[in-house]
């Protein structure tokens, strides 16, 4: 076995019990060699069970303040993280040519993303409904393969683009739930966001190491980079503590708040 291979055999899986299980298991590798190559294939979707149905955004179900609609945000977030499992295990699989230390941290974030699922998706059960149980979107994944031909175009824009949304976003979701009957999941969401602020710093790490190491500079690749893969899609305003905390340059977040016009 082989630490590509196993994270690929974990990407695939479908059945997201097995998925947690196959990602922690990576763990072990933290302290051994981490083996073999393995074939880098395409993958156009990740292994996952056939519920959730995956809809469009403008399909995804409406969520206000009821208790349902309280769920069925708990839902969309479990969702997210069970995403960030496969975000997390492609980095490792696509990726073969990297530093060693990039595949400890790789590893520690998918181990941290599937601690996130099974939170998520425990409570859920706890609140009498399951994983799968509301539609859920199914544009998540296409940045990873829109990302796939470069490590570096990855790191720019998974870790420092959609897990860095999350970090803006939390704190107003945090407060829906203080609000509301569910305040367990303000304490999920705090285990949450102090593990996704490494996550970013994670991203930005290696996306900034690879900008040095190909003499390239890291605002005006990033720029480039936004225009061809995001463009109007960026979306403000931006947690900027949280994103100092990851790691984020005065100069990124002074160029997030204005990018570049085309
Ligand atoms: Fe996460």
């Amino acid at each position: 076995m082989s630490l590509f291979k196993e994270s690929y055999s974990a990407l695939i899986c479908n059945d997201p019990d097995d998925k947690v299980a196959l990602t922690i298991e990576l763990l072990k590798y933290l302290e051994k060699d981490l083996g073999s190559k393995f074939e880098i294939k395409k993958m156009p979707s990740p292994g996952r069970p056939i519920k959730p149905r995956l809809v469009s955004f403008n399909g995804s179900p409406k969520r206000d303040k009821s208790d349902l609609g309280m769920i069925k945000n708990i839902h969309a977030i479990c969702h997210i993280e069970f995403n960030a499992i496969n975000l997390a295990l492609d980095a490792i699989y696509r990726f073969q040519e990297m530093p060693h230390q990039y595949y400890l941290d790789w590893i520690k974030v998918a181990s941290e993303e599937s601690h996130h699922f099974s939170l998520l998706k425990n409570y859920l059960e706890e609140l009498g409904h399951h994983y799968g149980d509301f539609d859920a979107h199914n544009g998540l994944w296409q940045m990873s393969v829109d990302t796939d031909y470069d490590v570096l175009v990855r790191m720019a824009l998974v870790p420092r683009v959609l897990e860095a949304r999350g970090l803006d976003v939390t704190p107003s979701i945090r407060k829906k739930f203080c609000e509301s009957k569910f305040t367990k999941m303000v304490d999920i969401l705090d285990i949450i966001f102090q593990d996704e602020i490494g996550h970013v710093k994670i991203g930005n790490y290696w996306y900034k190491y690879l900008c040095n190491k190909r003499g390239v500079d890291a605002v005006q690749t990033f720029d480039e980079l936004i225009k061809k893969h995001i463009g109007s899609n960026l979306r403000g305003p931006f947690n900027t503590e949280a994103r100092l905390l990851s790691d984020f340059t005065r100069d990124e977040i002074q160029y997030l708040e204005h990018p570049k016009q085309p």
